[in-house]
């Protein structure tokens, strides 16, 4: 059976300041992680071909550098775009734009940020990628919080309206097994 692997991007700047979407490098504890993934991948995925996929944006790149398998980039895979909050704090958010800020706590995973995205707009951006996994074998798949939560979702066979609340933390290889009757999962947590 295949496997798919998820991972976040090691820990960025923005990560470490509270602050959101951006193209920040990773922190010092972010490249660490990314030192430590070829020995957790290879324990994993063994003598198995792979393919890694990340998104277009730096944090993702620095955490795969060191793996040595074919590597592709997907625009699709970037993080879901907080359109004129982007670079702020949710503490910045609640103050400047508090309706929008309530507007998110009742239904997260329909709120659109002005001129940005919604957990619903990154499911239906995630559509081609989904169609390409069920064509792949063995996938890694290195990117962002909301976009892997949409991606955990779908193969956990979840609604995608739980998407938003998936755990999907830092510095955690998971590992999906697709089997005909449902989907198992195992997390290797990095010690970082
Ligand atoms: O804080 C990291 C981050 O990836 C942000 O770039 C993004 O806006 C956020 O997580 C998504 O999480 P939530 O939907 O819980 O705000």
């Amino acid at each position: 059976p295949r496997s798919i692997w998820l991972s976040r991007h090691g820990e960025s700047m923005y990560n470490l300041s509270g602050q959101l979407g951006g193209d920040a490098d990773l922190s010092p504890g972010g490249q660490l992680y990314a030192a430590k993934l070829p020995s957790l991948v290879l324990d994993s995925v063994g003598d198995r071909p792979l393919t890694i996929w990340t998104s277009t944006l730096k944090r993702t790149q620095q955490t795969s550098r060191f793996l040595q398998y074919r590597q592709l980039q997907w625009k699709a895979l970037d993080e879901l775009d907080a359109g004129v909050c982007d670079g702020m704090t949710y503490a910045e958010i609640e103050e400047k734009y508090p309706e929008d800020f309530k507007a998110r706590d009742d239904n997260k995973f329909e709120y659109r940020y002005k001129g940005g995205e919604s957990y619903r707009d990154v499911v239906s951006r995630l559509e081609p990628i989904i169609m390409e996994l069920e064509r792949q074998e063995n996938i890694m798949i290195v990117t962002h919080q909301a976009v892997l939560r949409c991606l955990y979702a779908y193969f956990m066979n979840v609604d995608m309206s739980e998407s938003p609340w998936m755990e999907v933390p830092l510095h955690t290889l998971i590992k999906l097994d697709v089997r005909a009757y449902g989907t198992t999962v195992t997390r290797i947590k990095a010690d970082i």
